[in-house]
């Protein structure tokens, strides 16, 4: 049986607070800090089931829930590994090799792009600008920017990574004292 889609208490407490942020009639503007807070809650991604409890918190349709966590990609809309590596693909990381690191990448875990590998432990998923242009290439894993990528160093991070078993999470942050 499936776990119940529903935030604990000291969770809906916080999610209360920042929908308060907003003007009453206003509350669907705090959809992209609630999908956050829903994707690291359950299980690092945003079922239907999922989506449909954040429409129903700010009473708004689950379509526009949908809208939302489909455009943009920092929310999965399918199970991720434990480990999700997202490799800018934009101008400077494209112009820098990012290409090649994605081919690296695919070849070294034996996945394409938007795959998982059999054992949960990674997925590999390129992006957009994440914002490190000057440091490019570059690729996000959960709250770390690894920069200035070579195929050492990926293979690098990918050894620790399986190591330690886990990547640094938004939750690791603490992240409910950040919103
Ligand atoms: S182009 Fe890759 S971080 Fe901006």
């Amino acid at each position: 049986m499936s776990k119940e889609i529903k935030f604990n208490d000291e969770t809906f407490a916080l999610v209360q607070k920042i929908i308060k942020r907003y003007p009453e009639g206003k509350h669907k503007s705090a959809l992209l800090p609630v999908l956050h807070i829903a994707q690291a809650e359950f299980g690092g991604w945003l079922s239907p089931e999922t989506m449909d409890y954040v429409a129903s918190i700010l009473n708004i349709q689950s379509i526009e829930v949908y809208e939302v966590a489909s455009f943009y990609s920092m929310y999965n809309l399918k199970p991720v590994g434990k480990c999700l590596l997202e490799v800018c693909r934009t101008s400077s990381c494209w112009a820098r090799g990012a290409e090649d690191v994605v081919k690296h990448i695919e070849k070294r875990l034996g996945i394409k792009d938007g795959e998982t590998t059999k054992d949960g432990m990674f997925t590999l998923k390129t992006v957009e600008c994440l914002g490190s242009c000057g440091t490019a290439p570059m690729m996000q894993v959960g709250a770390s920017f690894h920069e200035n990528l070579t195929f050492e160093k990926v293979d690098g991070l990918i050894d620790d990574y399986r190591a330690s078993g886990k990547q640094r999470s938004y939750t690791d942050l603490d992240y409910k004292n950040t919103l």
